[in-house]
């Protein structure tokens, strides 16, 4: 079956592209309110850019009422976010996180999650969470006819859970992905998690 992008509107690009371009990683993204309370929100259209500056990137659409999403609008104004990576018992409360508030709500409160201070970093993380990028603002640029935001940031700092971490021979980390467990987002509404785990190493 060809699929022709340009004969189709962009629900269905879009429905197309998610159910195939799949496992995608899930940004649980964290920022302050302008009132200081808390924003938390999923974002699977999320990936890493470059290691010099170390930038991840988050691509977000606008809000069904048609104004800019929170997360873009407080990390535009505050400067930094924290970007979680959800595990498995975090799939329900990361899902519910998407729904949209009241402007100035905090899903962090509504879902009772619990917050832990980032040391040296500007805005906390959740406590449950196994890995934590705190990131800063690097450039946003707005694509499309949508638009579609790019919110690229840099990561000043990474919290990873000693539970998961292995420290090699070498003194390089290496990260247990089976006990970190990360949600992948799917198409449809599905999620999927890591159960069959290969080793392959690179050709010289
Ligand atoms: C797993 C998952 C992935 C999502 N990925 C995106 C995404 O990449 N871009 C986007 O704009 N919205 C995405 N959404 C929807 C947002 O989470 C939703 O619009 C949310 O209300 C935005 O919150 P905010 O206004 O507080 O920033 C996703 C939702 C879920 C459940």
């Amino acid at each position: 079956m060809i699929v022709d992008f340009t004969a189709i509107e962009s629900g269905q690009r879009y429905f197309q592209t998610i159910q195939t371009l799949m496992p995608r990683p899930i940004a649980w993204v964290l920022t302050e309110h302008a009132n200081g309370s808390y924003n938390l929100a999923p974002f699977s259209f999320f990936t890493a850019i470059c290691s010099e500056p170390p930038l991840l990137m988050l691509s977000l659409g606008l809000k069904p009422t048609g104004g800019f999403k929170d997360t873009r609008i407080n990390l535009e104004r505050s400067g930094f976010c924290v970007i979680h990576i959800p595990d498995r018992p975090m799939l329900e409360a990361m899902n519910a996180s998407s729904a949209t508030l009241a402007d100035d709500m905090s899903e962090v409160e509504q879902l009772g999650l619990s917050l832990q201070p980032f040391e040296g970093f500007a805005l906390p993380r959740l406590a449950d969470a196994r890995v934590a990028y705190g990131c800063e603002i690097y450039e946003i640029k707005e694509m499309g006819a949508g638009p579609q935001s790019l919110l690229f940031v840099q990561i000043r700092q990474m919290f990873i859970d000693d539970a998961v971490v292995e420290v090699l021979a070498n003194g390089r980390m290496k990260v247990d992905a089976r006990k970190l467990d990360p949600v992948a987002r799917l198409g449809a509404n599905e999620y999927g998690f890591l159960t069959d785990i290969t080793h392959l190493g690179r050709p010289d």
